[in-house]
């Protein structure tokens, strides 16, 4: 559906093309400052203007609804709106009789039997992760203990940054597109976050970062080359001598007393049996070149490689699983 969360519950809502979209948030402590100012950076990072992305450029200037008073959360639910202005509505009039390949307009058009808003893929685009990012910036603060980062790594299969204007401009000349890899760490987190089982660090990660459109893949730590790897080189051993109860350097560890520092290496991307083990959380995200390309004859407005504006969607999802562990 389109609320996550148990305990940071968050709802998106709006189109691409509609009047607004935006986001609820529910659960957010009482007594963080917070005011429309302190969207702007993210929402800055997730703009359209960088080589490579689209020439739509809107204002997502954030207003905020609800649970904000004199500066600070309330505790009842905070709501973020963003006005649409630069809508283009008639580029996506054909869509319905003809859907793009890559989009939700033939799997939408059939479940929602023809209902669904068409325009600029409605409640399925890219867009609708402007509040993703707001509820991003809250969760961000419920975690300050956290310092979360994503960065874009490789941009059409190469991880070398002087390459990817060239890249860029020669797929735009095709009118082609093409994908990227978001790589995120969270450093600072306690070791335990997460829940047994359905509700492990991996799990619940995976599930947030799946929901941002385009998103083709998700790996931790080593990911899928530790299928090649070895238990002598994938494991990462906890120091020696994890006691610390006397100096006695032959020591056997008795067991009963337990060993705080985390593992040496960090093959796992800081997590063991689902739960953080105080090492940075580290994962990959792998975005698909932009479906919409002028070679398929697809009209609007679109990035050429959409994945460039989305570290900071990440990171976003990243606070908002991390702040929904939180008791
Ligand atoms: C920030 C962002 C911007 C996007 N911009 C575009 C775009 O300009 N053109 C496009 O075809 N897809 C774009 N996408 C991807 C589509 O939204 C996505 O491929 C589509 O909704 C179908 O979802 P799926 O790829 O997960 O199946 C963007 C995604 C994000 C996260």
């Amino acid at each position: 559906m389109n609320t996550f969360g148990n305990n940071f519950k968050v709802s998106i809502f709006g189109e691409s093309h509609g009047p607004a979209l935006g986001v609820t948030v529910d659960g957010v402590f009482a007594g963080i400052p917070l005011c429309e100012e302190d969207f702007y950076d993210d929402i800055l990072r997730r703009k359209a203007g960088a080589s490579g992305t689209t020439p739509r450029i809107e204002g997502d200037v954030p207003e905020i609804l609800s649970g904000v008073y004199e500066g600070h959360t309330t505790g009842a639910p905070v709501t973020v709106i963003f006005r649409n202005e630069n809508t283009r509505p008639e580029d996506y009039e054909s869509f319905r009789k003809h859907p793009r390949p890559g989009h939700a307009d033939f799997t939408a058009n059939l479940k929602f039997g023809g209902y669904n808003d068409p325009r600029g893929g409605g409640h399925f685009s890219g867009r609708l992760t402007l509040g993703i990012v707001a509820a991003g910036v809250i969760a961000k603060r419920m975690v300050h203990f956290a310092n979360i980062q994503a960065n874009l790594t490789e941009v059409g299969g190469s991880a070398n940054p002087d390459s990817w204007n060239a890249l860029l401009k020669a797929a735009e000349q095709d009118g082609d597109s093409l994908g990227g890899v978001v790589e995120c760490v969270a450093e600072g987190l306690p070791i335990g976050m997460g829940e047994p089982f359905w509700d492990s660090v991996e799990s619940k990660i995976s599930h947030a970062i799946f929901a941002i459109p385009g998103v083709r893949g998700i790996e931790f730590g080593d990911g899928f080359k530790a299928s090649a790897m070895r238990g002598s080189e994938h494991n990462d051993p906890f120091p020696e001598h994890q006691c610390h109860h006397h100096d006695d350097p032959d020591h056997q560890c008795c067991g009963k007393h337990k060993c705080q520092s985390p593992p040496l290496t960090n093959h796992a991307g800081g997590v063991n049996g689902g739960l953080t083990n105080g090492n940075p959380l580290v994962f990959r995200v792998a975005f698909k070149p932009t479906s919409s390309i002028a070679k398929a004859g697809i009209p609007g407005r679109h990035d050429v490689c959409f994945a460039i504006r989305t570290p900071v969607v990440v990171e976003a999802m990243t606070a908002i699983v991390l702040a929904d562990f939180l008791r």
